[in-house]
């Protein structure tokens, strides 16, 4: 069944799955990734002090540290296993004296996270049960000319563009979008406007139209994999057995569209 349950906070899925779905992300749509934190990088202060909101298992935290030169990363989750694994790969990548940890629910009153020249939240702030609360901290935490970057989803991937199951997939992808607004969860938010109604101003908004086809980066199939199969776990009851089936179907036949926005604003 539907593992949305009620509001933003309590989203819940499998680590493992999560974990892996992320990482996967970001080596498949690498390009898109390479081009953000280097767009990033342009705009910030050299040496910045970055906050990472959200910052799941750590692909923008580990991004930021190696590509902005001497950043100062403080990555924020409210879930500690995030953090764990987090840590590990930190730790592992030779980062522990760049890039620190801190457990925190940032729909509560954000914690001092000291002097902050850019805030990066990447598929985070669609969680935030208050939104507007999250960017007045927000806009508290940076210091004047300090940046707020937020990444979002305007459509989670499609692998089946082309093929015979494509109908399914969207079905399937209509679902669950009733499911994330039933959860109040905040998708398709304009967050520029967002941004500027917070106080901030130089709202910079570029999408990424992203249509990866053959021959794909090598761990495509398998995120293909673990993306179908989480949309199967929570589509059980939503639609037909024979619909799951096809979605389950083992394929060589896979693309990967997605479009991602991205807003740059500055305090
Ligand atoms: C979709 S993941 C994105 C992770 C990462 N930023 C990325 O782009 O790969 C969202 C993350 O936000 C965290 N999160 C959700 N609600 C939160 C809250 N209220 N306070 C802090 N973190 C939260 C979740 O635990 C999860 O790790």
């Amino acid at each position: 069944m539907p593992q949305w349950q009620g509001t933003a906070t309590v989203y819940r899925m499998p680590h493992d799955h999560l974990i892996e779905m992320l990482d996967l992300d970001t080596e498949v749509l690498h390009d898109y990734h390479r081009e953000l934190v280097a767009w990033v990088g342009r705009e910030a202060p050299d040496h910045p002090r970055v906050v990472d909101l959200g910052a799941g298992s750590g692909t923008g935290s580990l991004a930021l540290a190696r590509e902005l030169a001497g950043a100062q990363v403080t990555a924020v989750d409210v879930d500690p296993e995030m953090l764990a694994h987090l840590r590990a790969k930190v730790d592992a990548a030779g980062l522990a004296d760049r890039i620190h940890t801190r457990t925190a629910d940032l729909d509560q009153p954000w914690p001092d996270f000291g002097p902050t020249d850019v805030i990066w939240a990447a598929s985070a702030m669609h969680h935030m049960a208050d939104p507007e609360g999250a960017l007045a901290e927000a806009f508290k935490a940076l210091g004047t000319g300090g940046l707020l970057v937020i990444a979002e989803l305007d459509s989670f991937p499609r692998f089946l563009s082309g093929t015979p199951d494509e109908d399914v997939e969207e079905r399937g992808h209509a679902a669950l979008d009733r499911l994330r607004h039933e959860a109040g969860m905040h998708m398709h938010e304009d967050w520029g406007d967002r941004a500027r109604h917070a106080g901030f101003h130089t709202v910079t908004r570029r999408r990424f139209d992203i249509d990866l086809r053959p021959p794909l980066p090598a761990p495509a199939p398998r995120y293909a994999e673990v993306v179908l199969h989480r949309m199967r776990d929570r589509l059980d009851g939503l639609l037909s057995t024979a619909d799951l089936a096809r979605l389950a179907a083992p394929r060589g036949d896979i693309s990967v569209r997605t479009t991602r926005t991205v807003w740059l604003a500055r305090r």
